[in-house]
């Protein structure tokens, strides 16, 4: 499955949803639930872009077990159509492979961003969401991708320094790039009252020294099933749909769809973008 299919038919666009998957150390999970959620999503009759925004290892598409061809760089420099760069994994999931297309984003070229703003708008795919799966960390590029969308998901664990970064880069978007919203997914806990506990403490310092309150989507548990699907590049949903940790997604993914959307930024991909490379 590679090309993308036509139009669903509906001149209605609905505007796409465009949720970041973030934190601010490395390894706590952010790719296993990017693609775990754009699963249940897509199961729930949803139509998912999955932006692939990490440079370092670009293992989205690991995770589906597809080799893309070309990148967002093939996009912007060898003009390849967005069509061609965009990779079907399921029957409503789409992953859009960055590679090291998104290097310099805001020093992209007018002509490069002529060209990301025209492919963008020509594309006919309709999408509801969009995740984002960024690197770790506080670079640019992560700020950027941040900042861009509309709603902020970042994924912290019970250790300390996941804990410490998770809030580092919560100041950082908050002080220097102006976030106000930040949803909290809790990974690697060993039951649910040890994921709300670390919500409860990390919003607890975002309120006394941010001024910033934090909503709590919930946690997953540590779950082997999660490590052994990923060992041979499988979802844990496919591999082993019964695991308590595949349960836990799916009610996470439950959530993302019932909450209500109060970023104060507008969706839609095409605004993501202008964002992004700094044209809005
Ligand atoms: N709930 C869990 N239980 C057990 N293992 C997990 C769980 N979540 C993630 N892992 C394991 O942790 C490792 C890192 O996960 P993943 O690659 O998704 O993290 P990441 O945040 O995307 O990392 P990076 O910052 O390097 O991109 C993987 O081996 C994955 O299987
Ligand atoms: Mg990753």
């Amino acid at each position: 499955m590679s090309a993308v299919s036509s139009n669903q038919g509906s001149g209605l666009r609905r505007q796409t949803r465009t949720i970041s998957i973030t934190s601010g150390k490395g390894g706590v999970g952010k790719t296993t639930l990017v693609c775990n959620l754009a699963l249940h999503l897509s199961r729930m009759g949803q139509n998912v872009l999955i932006l692939d925004g990490d440079i370092g290892m670009a293992n989205v598409d690991i995770m589906f077990g597809v080799r893309p061809r070309f990148t967002m760089k093939d996009l912007l420099i060898n003009q390849r159509r967005i069509e061609e760069v965009l990779v079907q994994v399921e029957p409503r999931i789409w992953v859009l492979p960055g590679g090291s297309g998104f290097n310099d984003l805001q020093n992209m070229s007018e002509s490069e961003k002529r060209v990301l703003l025209d492919q963008l708008r020509g594309l006919k795919q309709t999408f509801d969401v969009m995740l984002i799966d960024t690197a770790p960390g506080i670079d640019n590029n992560v700020m950027y991708f941040n900042t861009s969308a509309q709603e902020i998901h970042v994924i912290v664990t019970p250790d300390p320094a996941s804990f410490a970064d998770a809030y580092a880069l919560i100041k950082v978007l908050h002080t220097y790039h102006r976030a106000k919203r930040f949803s909290i997914i809790a990974n690697q806990v060993r039951d649910e009252a040890e994921g709300l506990q670390v919500f409860q403490k990390l919003s607890d310092v975002c309120q006394k020294f941010l001024y910033v309150s934090l909503d709590y989507i919930g946690a997953v548990p540590t779950d082997l099933s999660v490590r052994r699907a990923t060992r041979s590049q499988q979802l844990v949903l496919k591999a082993t749909p019964e695991a308590p940790a595949s349960h836990s997604i799916k009610k996470i993914a439950e959530k993302i769809t019932t909450t209500q959307n109060t970023g104060q930024m507008k969706g839609g991909i095409q605004f993501f973008w202008e964002q992004l490379i700094g044209v809005a």
